[in-house]
């Protein structure tokens, strides 16, 4: 059974800018009929606006150095504990190559903040352009204009930088010594220089509420994400939150729901911190709605060490565990560079 006001909160937040108290209502939603009800929705919304597959990237931690102290992150440069590493382009070049002959057409160059530097970033990128016809995304963190500038120019494609809470307080409670203005200030950089740009949030950090999410959501469908990532919060040891639970699952997956249906167009991974929970849940992901898959390309022996949680699962997959994952969710599995669906994406004039 399907309660009226369920249905009456869905339709609505389709049609017009999403009230918070609606985004709450499905947000918290737990009833099975209930949340099968939403999860189908999403994949419907996800079917028309994105076509019935899956994007895959290939991801490069191509460094586990960070200067930043957040909360949450086992890169953290408190955590004395952590191993650092940081790979040289060669090495970056060779995983680009293996992702390239697998057929891959997007590599997702990703590291903490200031492993390398942005000269040496900038090569790189021209070096993959150069050598392989595959589209670079960059996780790199918060940067000035001027490195963005530089990697926009050498080549780069996209650059995902996640909100993590469009909640001032929030924010500042869990990144020390930063501020959401900064972030806000980043993401504008980079739409202008015309990158196409990603964002998202964690679920589940201990502070934030069902009106955080809210309000998060509506952050997303203001801004016309191309690429949105919503994974669930994991604690890990040698951070303040060692301590606190992990995300809920139900509350991640009606989140990565929620915002499709209000935001349509995004590629929206199932994260691999959903796949990282006490099983793998990232075909629950893909059925709420997600339709990016993201294989770990990192070589082994730096795997282990890009620690941001424990127990992170860097699955390599196999054609075979691609087909079967996109099976199991009714999707097709698309090798192409999937670059943004957003409708005013092809007639943005990028300031370089
Ligand atoms: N649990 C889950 N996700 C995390 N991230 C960082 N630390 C954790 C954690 N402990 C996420 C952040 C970041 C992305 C790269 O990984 O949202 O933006």
């Amino acid at each position: 059974m399907i309660r009226a006001s369920v249905r009456d909160a869905l339709s609505r937040i389709q049609s017009a800018f999403p009230r918070k108290e609606d985004l709450e209502t499905l947000l918290s939603l737990s009833d099975p009929d209930e949340t099968s009800y939403l999860h189908a929705t999403a994949c419907a919304v996800r079917n028309t606006y994105c076509q019935e597959r899956i994007a895959v990237r290939a991801l490069i931690e191509i460094s586990s150095v960070c200067k930043n102290s957040c909360n949450y992150c086992g890169l953290n440069r408190y955590n004395r504990e952590a191993s650092r590493y940081t790979m040289s382009n060669n090495e970056v070049l060779q995983s680009v190559k293996l992702a390239a002959s697998q057929g891959f057409k997007t590599v997702v160059l990703q590291s903490g903040e200031n492993g390398r530097t942005t000269e040496s970033i900038a090569q790189l990128i021209a070096q993959i352009k150069q050598k392989f016809p595959i589209a670079v995304s960059l996780s790199l963190g918060e940067h000035p204009y001027e490195d963005y500038l530089a990697w926009k120019r050498a080549g780069a494609d996209r650059y995902l930088l996640r909100i993590e809470s469009t909640d001032e307080d929030f924010y500042r409670s869990l990144h020390t010594d930063r501020s959401l203005s900064t972030r806000l200030e980043c993401l504008a950089h980079l739409r202008r220089l015309g990158y196409q740009a990603g964002s998202g949030i964690m679920v589940g950090v201990p502070g934030q509420s069902i009106s955080t999410i809210a309000r998060d959501i509506q952050f997303f469908s203001e801004n016309q994400f191309a690429m949105i990532g919503i994974g669930p919060f994991i604690p890990h040891p040698q951070t303040p939150l060692a301590k606190c639970p992990a995300g809920d699952l139900l509350l991640t997956l009606n989140t990565i729901a929620v915002t499709r249906i209000v935001t349509k167009y995004p590629w929206m991974p199932a994260t691999t911190a959903l796949g990282s929970l006490n099983r793998d849940y990232r075909m629950e992901g893909l059925m709420a709605g997600a339709n990016v898959i993201m294989p770990n390309f990192t070589p082994q022996r730096y795997k282990s060490q890009y620690a941001i949680y424990p127990n992170k699962q860097s699955r390599a997959e196999t054609p075979e565990s691609l087909e079967h994952l996109g099976k199991s969710a009714n999707l097709a599995i698309d090798y192409g560079r999937c670059d943004s669906l957003l409708p005013e994406w092809n007639t943005c004039t990028p300031i370089a």
